[in-house]
């Protein structure tokens, strides 16, 4: 039998009546609760700092993490958690407060200092308990071992090591209905990214994320029209949300590629939001990865495509890159890098910066190197 390592995620709690138990798994003491000025203003958080007062939690409230969180945000959060003798933490909203929270877990139980932890398995200490609520059907992080903050130069770094990976996670999707449909779309589409990329990742593929990677794109691309053009359909929510959930699984443990790789510094630098940034540099990754995945491609295109199940394989493959883009397309997002502000004077700076993404770009299917992430950047603009 091929050897391989699979992670399941945290304890899952599904369905709104579940906070109690979110709750219960948490241990007496001050709770540090992350989230954002969004959230916080939606009133999304209101059942779920009742429930923790109610059980005599006293709540130190964190709600200023912004889109991809900066260090300086990361680093306030632990100082306010430190302050409060914080014995837990909830992180409640989309994947940046998230983020957030598993790295102040991590930061006040261990102690660790920041800089010595970036990259692949070097936080070994222990973190405080943790509990995640996304409130995004996107990023999965609620599902991960990985933290990704904004640092000096819009340069995103990442935190992955199994001590991130937290002790609960609640999927309620009441608390997504309220999702604007650009951010459905943009983080929808995350979603996708992250079980496609999964699916092919070079290194650490296996039957189990392959499974879970299947599952979450058949979910994902079967309900993000849906969920973006009736937004109170719950099924679709729910679908979505657990399909989020499950690609997390998925490249939790079968790590993302290109995509992302040429995705980060759209953020980082141009501050597009982070789902837009993948759909973006979807359609000419996929492109050049064409021939190197073909047969994995060619696997799961009649989940976005069933028409496709008769033709070849290079039939399959444009029918899975047609589908996706039609499922942007579909949910309203604008794919070309001009119409967000990229200049075409911008790209050799973009591609430079995607280089830095090496933890990702070793799990395409096929090199990327700077000339490739020039082109496929200018294939984009
Ligand atoms: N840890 C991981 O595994 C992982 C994976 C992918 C991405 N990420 C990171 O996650 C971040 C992106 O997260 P995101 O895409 O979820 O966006 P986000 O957390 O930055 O939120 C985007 C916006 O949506 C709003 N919002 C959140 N929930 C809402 C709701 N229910 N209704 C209305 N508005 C709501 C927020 O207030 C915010 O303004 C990036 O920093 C990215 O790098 C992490
Ligand atoms: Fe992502």
């Amino acid at each position: 039998m091929r050897s391989f390592t699979f992670h399941p995620g945290p304890m899952l709690l599904c369905g709104g009546d579940k906070l109690q138990d979110l709750v219960n798994a948490l241990p007496d003491g001050p709770c540090l609760l992350v989230s954002d000025a969004g959230v916080l203003r939606l009133g999304l958080l209101d059942r779920c700092r009742d429930a923790l007062n109610g059980a005599g939690r006293e709540v130190a409230l964190f709600d200023a993490v912004e889109a991809d969180p900066s260090r300086k945000t990361l680093l306030t959060t632990v100082e306010l958690g430190r302050s409060v003798g914080a014995a837990s933490v909830v992180g409640f909203g989309g994947g940046s407060p998230m983020d957030v929270a598993k790295l102040a877990a991590y930061l006040l139980g261990s102690g660790d200092d920041l800089d010595s932890i970036w990259g692949v398995g070097l936080a070994r200490g222990s973190r405080l308990p943790l509990a995640l609520v996304p409130t995004t059907a996107g990023t999965g992080s609620e599902a991960t071992p990985i933290s990704v903050i904004t640092c000096d130069r819009g340069v995103k770094l990442a935190v992955n090591a199994w001590a991130l990976l937290a002790d609960v996670a609640l999927l309620d999707s009441d608390l997504t209905v309220g999702l604007p449909r650009h951010v459905t779309a943009a983080t929808g589409v995350d979603a996708i990214v992250h079980a496609v990329e999964a699916y092919t990742s070079a290194r650490l593929k296996n039957p189990l994320s392959d499974a879970f990677a299947r599952d979450a794109l058949r979910l994902l691309a079967g309900n993000l029209v849906a969920a973006c053009d009736e937004p109170d359909n719950l099924d679709a929510r729910s679908a979505m949300l657990l399909g989020a959930h499950l690609a997390g699984i998925a490249f939790a443990n079968a790590p993302v590629a290109g995509v992302h790789a040429l995705a980060y510094p759209l953020g980082g630098v141009h501050h597009l939001p982070h789902g837009l940034s993948n759909a973006l540099m979807l359609r000419p990754v996929l492109e050049h990865n064409a021939e190197a995945a073909r047969a994995l491609y060619a696997e799961l295109a009649p989940i976005v495509d069933p028409g496709c199940e008769g033709a070849g394989s290079q039939g399959r493959v444009r029918a899975l890159i047609d589908g996706l883009e039609r499922l942007c397309v579909e949910s309203g997002l604008r794919l070309r890098l001009r119409d967000h502000g990229i200049t075409a004077d911008d790209l050799p700076r973009l591609a430079r910066d995607a280089m830095l993404g090496e933890r990702m770009l070793i799990n395409n299917p096929c090199a990327i190197t700077e000339a490739d992430a020039l082109r496929l950047y200018e294939a984009a603009w």
